[in-house]
Protein backbone atom coordinates (compact mmCIF):
# COMPACT_ATOMS: atom_id res chain seq x y z
CA UNK A 1 0.00 0.00 0.00
CA UNK A 2 1.67 3.43 -1.05
CA UNK A 3 1.37 7.21 0.78
CA UNK A 4 -0.39 10.06 -1.34
CA UNK A 5 -0.56 13.67 -0.23
CA UNK A 6 -3.70 14.96 -1.97
CA UNK A 7 -4.67 19.03 -1.90
CA UNK A 8 -7.84 20.38 -2.57
CA UNK A 9 -8.72 17.27 -1.39
CA UNK A 10 -11.91 18.87 1.48
CA UNK A 11 -14.41 19.10 -1.82
CA UNK A 12 -14.88 17.70 -5.64
CA UNK A 13 -12.34 16.29 -7.39
CA UNK A 14 -9.80 16.13 -4.89
CA UNK A 15 -11.80 15.00 -2.57
CA UNK A 16 -13.51 11.79 -4.94
CA UNK A 17 -9.55 10.93 -5.61
CA UNK A 18 -8.94 10.82 -1.51
CA UNK A 19 -11.81 8.68 -0.84
CA UNK A 20 -11.11 6.34 -3.58
CA UNK A 21 -7.35 6.21 -2.62
CA UNK A 22 -8.37 5.37 1.16
CA UNK A 23 -10.71 2.62 -0.10
CA UNK A 24 -8.72 1.02 -1.73
CA UNK A 25 -6.05 0.99 1.30
CA UNK A 26 -3.67 3.76 0.73
CA UNK A 27 -2.60 6.23 3.18
CA UNK A 28 -3.73 9.70 2.09
CA UNK A 29 -2.38 13.26 3.56
CA UNK A 30 -4.99 15.39 2.96
CA UNK A 31 -4.36 19.26 2.29
CA UNK A 32 -6.91 21.82 2.17
CA UNK A 33 -7.94 25.17 3.38
CA UNK A 34 -10.34 23.67 5.62
CA UNK A 35 -11.25 20.39 7.38
CA UNK A 36 -8.01 18.16 6.13
CA UNK A 37 -5.16 16.63 7.84
CA UNK A 38 -2.65 19.45 6.85
CA UNK A 39 -4.98 22.47 7.32
CA UNK A 40 -3.09 25.25 4.94
CA UNK A 41 -3.96 28.13 3.03
CA UNK A 42 -1.99 27.64 -0.09
CA UNK A 43 -2.41 31.30 -1.94
CA UNK A 44 0.62 32.21 0.37
CA UNK A 45 3.91 31.56 1.08
CA UNK A 46 3.94 30.64 4.43
CA UNK A 47 0.70 28.77 3.92
CA UNK A 48 2.86 26.49 1.15
CA UNK A 49 5.87 26.20 3.55
CA UNK A 50 3.88 24.82 6.11
CA UNK A 51 1.77 22.57 4.48
CA UNK A 52 5.26 21.17 2.39
CA UNK A 53 7.08 20.91 5.70
CA UNK A 54 3.84 19.02 7.35
CA UNK A 55 3.26 16.71 4.61
CA UNK A 56 7.31 15.48 4.94
CA UNK A 57 6.58 14.75 8.63
CA UNK A 58 3.72 13.18 8.46
CA UNK A 59 5.24 10.70 5.18
CA UNK A 60 8.53 10.06 7.45
CA UNK A 61 10.22 11.13 3.91
CA UNK A 62 9.00 8.79 1.21
CA UNK A 63 5.70 9.89 -0.91
CA UNK A 64 4.50 7.31 -3.36
CA UNK A 65 2.96 9.99 -4.78
CA UNK A 66 0.78 13.46 -5.23
CA UNK A 67 -2.16 14.61 -6.50
CA UNK A 68 -2.58 18.60 -6.63
CA UNK A 69 -6.39 19.19 -7.14
CA UNK A 70 -6.29 22.30 -5.13
CA UNK A 71 -7.71 25.01 -6.92
CA UNK A 72 -9.96 28.07 -7.52
CA UNK A 73 -12.26 29.28 -10.27
CA UNK A 74 -12.64 32.77 -12.21
CA UNK A 75 -15.54 32.92 -10.19
CA UNK A 76 -13.27 33.95 -7.23
CA UNK A 77 -12.82 36.71 -9.19
CA UNK A 78 -8.93 37.38 -7.29
CA UNK A 79 -6.16 37.76 -10.10
CA UNK A 80 -3.62 37.19 -7.43
CA UNK A 81 -5.48 34.62 -5.63
CA UNK A 82 -6.07 32.12 -8.64
CA UNK A 83 -2.13 32.88 -9.49
CA UNK A 84 -1.41 31.96 -6.46
CA UNK A 85 -3.48 28.78 -5.72
CA UNK A 86 -3.25 27.81 -8.72
CA UNK A 87 0.11 27.86 -10.37
CA UNK A 88 2.49 28.73 -6.95
CA UNK A 89 0.41 26.31 -4.87
CA UNK A 90 1.48 23.55 -6.78
CA UNK A 91 5.01 24.04 -7.99
CA UNK A 92 6.23 24.99 -4.74
CA UNK A 93 4.60 21.77 -2.91
CA UNK A 94 6.32 19.97 -5.41
CA UNK A 95 9.80 21.25 -5.55
CA UNK A 96 9.45 20.26 -1.88
CA UNK A 97 8.41 16.77 -2.01
CA UNK A 98 10.65 16.37 -4.78
CA UNK A 99 13.13 14.41 -2.44
CA UNK A 100 10.28 12.24 -0.74
CA UNK A 101 9.31 11.49 -4.08
CA UNK A 102 12.67 10.60 -5.45
CA UNK A 103 13.22 8.06 -2.42
CA UNK A 104 9.74 6.02 -3.47
CA UNK A 105 9.83 3.58 -6.20
CA UNK A 106 8.14 4.85 -9.01
CA UNK A 107 6.26 7.51 -7.39
CA UNK A 108 3.69 9.69 -9.39
CA UNK A 109 2.13 12.71 -9.35
CA UNK A 110 -1.22 14.29 -10.75
CA UNK A 111 -1.40 17.58 -11.24
CA UNK A 112 -4.81 19.42 -12.37
CA UNK A 113 -4.57 21.36 -15.01
CA UNK A 114 -7.79 22.34 -17.47
CA UNK A 115 -9.12 22.34 -20.89
CA UNK A 116 -8.77 25.96 -19.66
CA UNK A 117 -5.51 25.87 -21.01
CA UNK A 118 -6.30 25.03 -24.89
CA UNK A 119 -9.74 26.15 -25.07
CA UNK A 120 -9.77 29.71 -24.10
CA UNK A 121 -8.37 32.33 -27.00
CA UNK A 122 -6.03 34.89 -26.70
CA UNK A 123 -4.64 34.70 -23.20
CA UNK A 124 -1.75 37.25 -22.89
CA UNK A 125 1.73 35.06 -23.16
CA UNK A 126 3.47 38.03 -20.65
CA UNK A 127 1.11 36.21 -17.71
CA UNK A 128 2.09 32.92 -18.82
CA UNK A 129 5.70 33.84 -19.03
CA UNK A 130 5.57 35.31 -15.64
CA UNK A 131 4.48 32.61 -13.81
CA UNK A 132 7.22 30.22 -15.10
CA UNK A 133 9.77 32.98 -13.92
CA UNK A 134 7.75 32.79 -10.55
CA UNK A 135 7.05 35.95 -10.89
CA UNK A 136 3.21 36.82 -9.41
CA UNK A 137 3.42 40.62 -9.66
CA UNK A 138 4.16 40.22 -13.49
CA UNK A 139 1.32 37.97 -13.83
CA UNK A 140 -1.08 40.32 -12.17
CA UNK A 141 0.47 43.14 -14.26
CA UNK A 142 0.19 42.00 -17.35
CA UNK A 143 -3.89 40.89 -16.70
CA UNK A 144 -4.40 44.14 -15.36
CA UNK A 145 -5.01 45.24 -19.12
CA UNK A 146 -7.94 42.83 -20.06
CA UNK A 147 -10.31 44.38 -17.94
CA UNK A 148 -13.35 42.54 -16.72
CA UNK A 149 -12.18 39.40 -18.38
CA UNK A 150 -9.23 38.96 -15.82
CA UNK A 151 -9.89 36.44 -13.97
CA UNK A 152 -10.94 34.36 -16.50
CA UNK A 153 -7.69 35.27 -18.29
CA UNK A 154 -5.70 34.32 -14.69
CA UNK A 155 -7.13 30.47 -14.62
CA UNK A 156 -6.39 30.04 -18.37
CA UNK A 157 -2.97 31.30 -17.88
CA UNK A 158 -2.47 29.07 -14.66
CA UNK A 159 -3.67 26.15 -15.91
CA UNK A 160 -1.29 26.56 -19.32
CA UNK A 161 1.52 27.53 -17.24
CA UNK A 162 1.31 24.46 -14.59
CA UNK A 163 0.53 22.26 -17.72
CA UNK A 164 3.59 23.64 -19.48
CA UNK A 165 5.85 23.55 -15.88
CA UNK A 166 4.59 19.85 -15.82
CA UNK A 167 6.01 18.61 -18.97
CA UNK A 168 9.17 21.07 -18.84
CA UNK A 169 9.99 19.58 -15.80
CA UNK A 170 9.12 16.11 -15.96
CA UNK A 171 11.68 15.11 -18.97
CA UNK A 172 14.76 16.45 -16.52
CA UNK A 173 16.89 14.14 -14.36
CA UNK A 174 15.40 15.71 -11.13
CA UNK A 175 12.52 14.53 -11.92
CA UNK A 176 12.01 11.67 -14.37
CA UNK A 177 15.67 10.71 -14.04
CA UNK A 178 14.91 10.72 -10.45
CA UNK A 179 12.05 7.58 -11.36
CA UNK A 180 9.16 10.55 -10.55
CA UNK A 181 6.31 9.99 -13.27
CA UNK A 182 4.72 13.67 -13.53
CA UNK A 183 1.74 14.14 -15.47
CA UNK A 184 -1.24 16.76 -15.33
CA UNK A 185 -4.99 15.79 -16.28
CA UNK A 186 -7.20 18.52 -18.24
CA UNK A 187 -11.01 17.98 -17.32
CA UNK A 188 -13.64 20.02 -19.00
CA UNK A 189 -16.71 21.12 -17.08
CA UNK A 190 -17.11 18.79 -14.29
CA UNK A 191 -19.87 19.67 -11.85
CA UNK A 192 -18.02 20.52 -8.26
CA UNK A 193 -18.46 22.95 -6.26
CA UNK A 194 -16.26 25.10 -7.93
CA UNK A 195 -18.45 24.78 -11.36
CA UNK A 196 -21.65 25.61 -9.66
CA UNK A 197 -19.76 28.70 -8.14
CA UNK A 198 -19.48 30.47 -11.61
CA UNK A 199 -22.87 28.67 -12.89
CA UNK A 200 -24.26 31.24 -9.96
CA UNK A 201 -23.31 34.08 -12.26
CA UNK A 202 -25.54 35.02 -15.05
CA UNK A 203 -23.53 35.80 -17.38
CA UNK A 204 -21.15 32.82 -16.72
CA UNK A 205 -23.57 30.38 -16.80
CA UNK A 206 -24.79 31.70 -20.46
CA UNK A 207 -21.05 31.26 -21.24
CA UNK A 208 -20.60 27.79 -19.63
CA UNK A 209 -23.64 26.68 -21.78
CA UNK A 210 -22.75 28.05 -24.90
CA UNK A 211 -19.38 26.40 -24.91
CA UNK A 212 -18.72 23.72 -27.19
CA UNK A 213 -18.89 19.78 -25.48
CA UNK A 214 -19.24 17.25 -28.31
CA UNK A 215 -20.21 14.71 -25.98
CA UNK A 216 -22.78 16.80 -24.42
CA UNK A 217 -23.22 17.37 -20.33
CA UNK A 218 -20.85 17.71 -17.51
CA UNK A 219 -18.25 15.57 -16.14
CA UNK A 220 -18.84 14.26 -12.66
CA UNK A 221 -16.08 14.35 -9.67
CA UNK A 222 -16.55 10.66 -9.63
CA UNK A 223 -15.32 9.98 -12.73
CA UNK A 224 -12.49 12.28 -13.04
CA UNK A 225 -11.20 10.41 -9.68
CA UNK A 226 -11.00 7.26 -11.62
CA UNK A 227 -8.60 8.50 -14.34
CA UNK A 228 -6.36 9.87 -11.47
CA UNK A 229 -6.19 6.69 -9.55
CA UNK A 230 -5.45 4.85 -12.98
CA UNK A 231 -2.71 7.29 -13.70
CA UNK A 232 -1.52 6.71 -10.28
CA UNK A 233 -1.96 2.72 -10.79
CA UNK A 234 0.99 0.66 -12.46
CA UNK A 235 -0.64 1.20 -15.60
CA UNK A 236 1.25 4.88 -15.25
CA UNK A 237 4.85 3.43 -15.22
CA UNK A 238 5.20 4.81 -18.78
CA UNK A 239 3.33 7.85 -18.76
CA UNK A 240 5.72 10.69 -18.42
CA UNK A 241 5.00 14.34 -19.47
CA UNK A 242 1.82 13.40 -20.43
CA UNK A 243 -1.67 16.08 -20.07
CA UNK A 244 -4.74 13.73 -20.36
CA UNK A 245 -7.77 15.58 -21.41
CA UNK A 246 -11.50 14.39 -20.24
CA UNK A 247 -13.70 17.35 -21.74
CA UNK A 248 -15.96 15.24 -23.45
CA UNK A 249 -14.32 16.64 -26.20
CA UNK A 250 -14.04 20.26 -26.38
CA UNK A 251 -10.35 20.12 -26.63
CA UNK A 252 -10.53 17.82 -29.83
CA UNK A 253 -13.29 20.46 -31.21
CA UNK A 254 -11.41 23.36 -30.94
CA UNK A 255 -7.65 21.98 -31.99
CA UNK A 256 -8.04 18.79 -33.59
CA UNK A 257 -5.16 19.57 -35.84
CA UNK A 258 -3.03 21.17 -33.90
CA UNK A 259 -0.46 18.29 -34.11
P1 LIG B 1 -13.57 22.42 -5.65
O1 LIG B 1 -13.83 23.85 -5.42
O2 LIG B 1 -14.65 21.45 -5.42
O3 LIG B 1 -12.28 21.95 -4.82
C1 LIG B 1 -11.13 22.73 -4.75
C2 LIG B 1 -10.47 22.54 -3.39
O4 LIG B 1 -9.33 23.41 -3.32
C3 LIG B 1 -11.40 22.90 -2.21
O5 LIG B 1 -11.41 21.86 -1.26
C4 LIG B 1 -10.78 24.15 -1.66
O6 LIG B 1 -10.96 24.33 -0.26
C5 LIG B 1 -9.30 23.97 -2.03
N1 LIG B 1 -8.63 25.26 -2.00
C6 LIG B 1 -9.03 26.40 -2.64
N2 LIG B 1 -8.23 27.41 -2.26
C7 LIG B 1 -7.31 26.91 -1.40
C8 LIG B 1 -6.25 27.48 -0.67
N3 LIG B 1 -5.99 28.79 -0.72
N4 LIG B 1 -5.50 26.68 0.12
C9 LIG B 1 -5.80 25.35 0.21
N5 LIG B 1 -6.81 24.76 -0.45
C10 LIG B 1 -7.56 25.53 -1.24
O7 LIG B 1 -13.03 22.34 -7.15
P2 LIG B 1 -12.82 21.15 -8.19
O8 LIG B 1 -13.71 21.42 -9.31
O9 LIG B 1 -12.81 19.84 -7.54
O10 LIG B 1 -11.34 21.51 -8.71
C11 LIG B 1 -10.21 20.68 -8.54
C12 LIG B 1 -9.17 21.11 -9.54
O11 LIG B 1 -9.65 20.86 -10.87
C13 LIG B 1 -8.83 22.60 -9.52
O12 LIG B 1 -7.44 22.77 -9.74
C14 LIG B 1 -9.60 23.16 -10.70
O13 LIG B 1 -9.00 24.33 -11.22
C15 LIG B 1 -9.53 22.01 -11.67
N6 LIG B 1 -10.58 22.00 -12.68
C16 LIG B 1 -11.92 22.03 -12.35
C17 LIG B 1 -12.88 21.99 -13.34
C18 LIG B 1 -14.34 21.96 -13.06
O14 LIG B 1 -15.14 22.17 -13.98
N7 LIG B 1 -14.77 21.71 -11.83
C19 LIG B 1 -12.51 21.97 -14.77
C20 LIG B 1 -11.09 21.93 -15.00
C21 LIG B 1 -10.17 21.95 -14.00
Amino acid sequence: MSTYAVTGASSGMGRAVAEKLTAAGHTVIDVDIVDATVTADLSTPLGRRSAATKVLELCGGTLDGAVMAAGVGPAAGNVRLIAEVNYFGVVELLEAWRPALAAADKAKVVVFSSNSSSTVPMVPGRAVRGFLEGDVDKVVKALKIVGKQAPTFAYASSKIAISRWVRRNAVLPDWAGAGIRLNAIAPGAVLTPLLEKQLASPDEAKAIKRFPVPIGGFGNAGQLADWVVFMLSEAGDFLCGSVLFVDGGSDAWFRADDW
